[in-house]
């Protein structure tokens, strides 16, 4: 165990965690922020996507101390209020079914249209498919990352 400090969602935490602990495990065990989930554990669904610096990122593969002196966000820290044009257009579309997934959704969804504010739907689907929904909510993830890129680019 060492004294690790990261920043999460704009603020400075440090806590004790072993370098090998998965970014996963600090976020929920040690700071609380359960917002972002376990799925597989094994990088292959996206329940735990969170942002490195800007960019989707599977927590359950990435050791904290890979994110050292990187700005860590998770859902929680997407916005102040739970008002970004994706958040509203979940609501609005209303995606969500048990909801476990959609986190890891919002963050990858975040993280694309940061790089491609106006996407087609192919490249919705293609960035959007390496996360996995049970509830097969994707028609609507659709519709909401849509709406939310065409919101985004009224501003
Ligand atoms: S829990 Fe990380 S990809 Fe499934
Ligand atoms: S909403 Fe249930 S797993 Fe996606």
């Amino acid at each position: 165990m060492s004294e690790t400090t990261l920043t999460v969602n704009g603020k400075t935490r440090t806590v004790d965690a072993d370098d090998a602990m998965p970014l996963l495990w600090y976020l929920r065990d040690e700071l609380e922020l359960t917002g972002t989930k376990f799925g597989c554990g094994m990088g292959l669904c996206g329940a735990c996507t969170v942002h490195l610096d800007g960019r989707a990122t599977r927590a359950c593969q990435t050791p904290v101390s890979a994110a050292v002196g990187k700005e860590v966000t998770t859902v929680e820290g997407l916005s102040p209020d739970g008002t970004h044009p994706l958040q509203q257009a979940w609501l609005e579309q209303r995606v969500p079914q048990c909801g476990y997934c959609q986190a890891g959704q919002l963050m990858t969804a975040a993280d694309f249209l940061a790089r491609n504010p106006d996407p087609s739907d192919e490249e919705i689907d293609q960035a959007m498919a390496g996360n996995i929904c049970r509830c097969g909510t994707y028609l609507r993830i659709r519709k909401a990352v849509r709406s939310a890129a065409d919101k985004m680019g009224e501003r």
